[in-house]
């Protein structure tokens, strides 16, 4: 069996993650809305998993950490301070030939000549600054007086509270505040299918320290955030951390790490860790007028803490899981007969379904009975997926195709039928080395559970 491409590849996963209910384009009846996508059942199970995981890890598991939820539309003044209404912008070029729109980062350069990518055409204007932030007016006047933007990034949020937060947790330097939730930007150009969205979530931290432990922060993020990619089943491998040069860095930040990923398409940002010193804290108590310094009672010191900023995209994410799981194999069909197997060879601990139940015939009522007792059984613990229908090599099948690891059959030496010491055991089966055991239906649920998390 030939290697696809890695084109091919791309186009295998975005066909099954249609077909299979991940993820399908916003709007689809109406024609789709560019940058815009909607998660199906299983795609919303994968990104809640992912966003528990990511929550469990950098909130529950830890005592510096605790979780906040804000609003998405914040008061203009928020985005002034921030310098998002002057700056947040990418340069954009028209091509006058196809009159497509451009980043101009994105064309492409023919004999030292910038050419558009869509039809190759030369007549390009000049660059000129395109904000990205999404523009809304609250309450009835449609005017600059009830002007805001819908937040192109969470972290912002987390700054104005800073001092609330501060208060009501009664922490000490270092700590974080934790949130996911979405964004907006209204890219020039989305693409890559979810790569680069318009709508689109962030798990973001900001951890806050003593300015002259920043940069140690800043490495121990580093490593923490690729420790998590590891532990949600991305292989080492296909992640780099690459320091981001001086003159790519934002003027305020004095490192920053881009955390990437070997997609199909190349090897992009799936998360950035950027020291981004005091400067968030000062603008906002700038132009608030608001102190957010923080007391030291041991030093009586006041002063305004450094920040280092884990900040992940929750779609990337999910694309980069769904694209390091895509695997074919080949494996035997019912009549013997090797034929090719998709397998999505997710980390059980993100896997959309955990375990998938067969009655080993739908129409012998024991067999259905005893799966369903099963089921119930194991749902307090997962998500179960219940399935008679079709031959059980198809079923398996299905389940591969969807990266359940887990299958478990009831068949008849499970109702004691053959050998009586075979009652109440039934067949485990793994989704990646194919290979069945014989376990007892007491023991599923802590063999389940300690395979899964
Ligand atoms: N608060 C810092 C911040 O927002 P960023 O590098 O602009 O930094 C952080 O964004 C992460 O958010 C990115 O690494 C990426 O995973 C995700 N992200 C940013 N823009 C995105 C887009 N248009 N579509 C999908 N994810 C995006």
């Amino acid at each position: 069996m030939s290697e696809p491409t890695d084109s091919q590849r791309m186009e295998k996963i975005v066909s099954l993650c249609k077909r299979r209910g991940f993820i399908f384009q916003s709007s689809e009846i109406y024609g789709g809305l560019n940058g815009c996508w909607d998660y199906g059942p299983l795609g919303v199970e994968l990104k809640r998993n992912l966003k528990n995981y990511w929550w469990r890890v950098v909130v529950h598991e830890r005592d510096d950490v605790v979780g906040m939820d804000g609003s998405i539309l914040m008061n203009r003044a928020v985005w002034k301070a921030s310098g998002h209404e002057d700056t947040f912008t990418d340069p954009m070029v028209d091509c006058r030939s196809c009159k497509a729109r451009l980043r101009a980062d994105q064309l492409v350069e023919k004999k030292g000549i910038k050419q558009c990518p869509n039809c190759g055409g030369k007549d390009l204007t000049s660059p000129r600054a395109f904000n990205l932030m999404f523009k809304t007016f609250v309450g009835a006047t449609e005017d600059e007086s009830s002007l805001t933007y819908l937040r192109p990034e969470t972290a912002q949020s987390i700054f104005v509270q800073f001092k609330s937060v501060l208060e009501v947790s009664r922490k000490k330097l270092p700590f974080g505040i934790a949130q996911i939730g979405k964004a907006f930007r209204n890219e020039i150009n989305p693409r890559n299918f979810t790569f680069r969205s318009r709508e689109f979530e962030q798990m973001e931290l900001e951890y806050f320290c003593r300015a002259e432990e920043g940069m140690q922060w800043l490495d121990y993020w580093k490593e923490e955030r690729l420790k998590f990619y590891e532990n949600i089943g991305i292989a080492r491998d296909n992640l780099h951390a690459l320091t981001v040069p001086d003159e790519e860095r934002a003027f305020y930040s004095k490192g920053t790490y881009d955390i990437e990923y070997d997609f199909p398409f190349g090897r992009q940002e799936l998360e950035g860790v950027a020291y981004r010193t005091d400067y968030d804290l000062s603008q906002h108590q700038k132009a608030s007028g608001k102190s957010l310094e923080y007391f030291d009672e041991e030093t009586k010191q006041r002063f305004i803490p450094h920040v280092v900023e884990p900040s992940a995209g929750v779609d990337r994410t999910v694309l980069a899981l769904i694209c390091e799981a895509y695997s074919e194999d080949e494996a035997p069909d019912e009549k013997g007969k090797m034929e090719t197997r998709i397998v999505l060879r997710f980390h059980p601990r993100i896997a959309p379904i955990k375990c998938a139940v067969f009655p080993l015939l739908k129409n012998k009522e024991p067999l259905v009975a005893k799966a369903k007792e099963i089921v119930a059984l194991l749902r307090p613990h997962m998500y179960v997926f219940y399935d008679e229908t079709g031959a059980i090599g198809r079923r398996y099948r299905r389940q591969d195709e969807i990266g359940t690891p887990f299958g478990v059959t009831v068949d008849f030496e499970t109702l004691g039928e053959k050998d009586p010491a075979l009652r109440d055991t039934v067949t485990l089966r793994d989704r990646d080395s194919m290979k069945q055991e014989r376990v007892p239906v007491k023991d599923l649920p802590s063999i389940l559970v300690s395979r899964i998390s």
